[in-house]
């Protein structure tokens, strides 16, 4: 049997940066006065930038790069691994694809973030799937995720 214990591990962490335990994070890299709330993990090599805060119950893999000001809401999914070789890619890093998103971007709870690219000043509904890159600021919302409106 093998138990594996989660824990706050080889995190590079800017200033006043708050983690409420449990979460399980590792590897990556937390601005400054970044929040993470519990039952979160982030894995390896994800940026968050600063002011950003990461709601309970997120799930951040890596190959992820979140900007400054950002909300994410809670139960945010992000994929790396597109099931593109038609199941999981096992491993094989190569199979694997990015996201980015930008600054003041806000995810709302429950939302799956497929990989893309989330340009500055977006808002994304709760249960959305984005499955396609935004490259307009406004509110998108949906699966898949559309257009809805302009900001106010
Ligand atoms: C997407 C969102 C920002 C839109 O808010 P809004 O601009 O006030 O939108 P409205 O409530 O006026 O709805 C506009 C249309 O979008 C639809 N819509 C709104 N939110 C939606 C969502 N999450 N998913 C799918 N459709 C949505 C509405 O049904 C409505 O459709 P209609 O025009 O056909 O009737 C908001 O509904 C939302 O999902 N916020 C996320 C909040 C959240 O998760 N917070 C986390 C912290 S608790």
């Amino acid at each position: 049997m093998s138990i594996r214990q989660i824990g706050i591990l080889n995190v590079s962490m800017g200033r006043d940066v708050t983690v409420v335990e449990p979460s399980n994070i590792y590897g990556c890299t937390l601005g400054d006065d970044v929040f993470i709330g519990p039952f979160v993990e982030i894995q390896k090599d994800v940026r968050v930038g600063k002011r950003t805060r990461v709601q309970s119950h997120s799930f951040i893999c890596e190959l992820v790069t979140i900007g400054e000001d950002c909300f994410i809401g809670h139960g945010v999914m992000f994929v790396n691994d597109t099931f593109s070789i038609g199941g999981p890619a096992r491993g094989d890093r190569t199979q694997w694809r990015s996201t980015m998103i930008g600054s003041n971007v806000s995810i709302g709870s429950n939302a799956t973030i497929m990989p893309v690219s989330i340009c500055d000043n977006v808002v994304i509904g709760a249960g959305a799937v984005v499955v396609k890159d935004i490259v307009e600021p406004g509110v998108y919302a949906g699966n898949p995720a559309k257009f809805i409106r302009s900001h106010a």
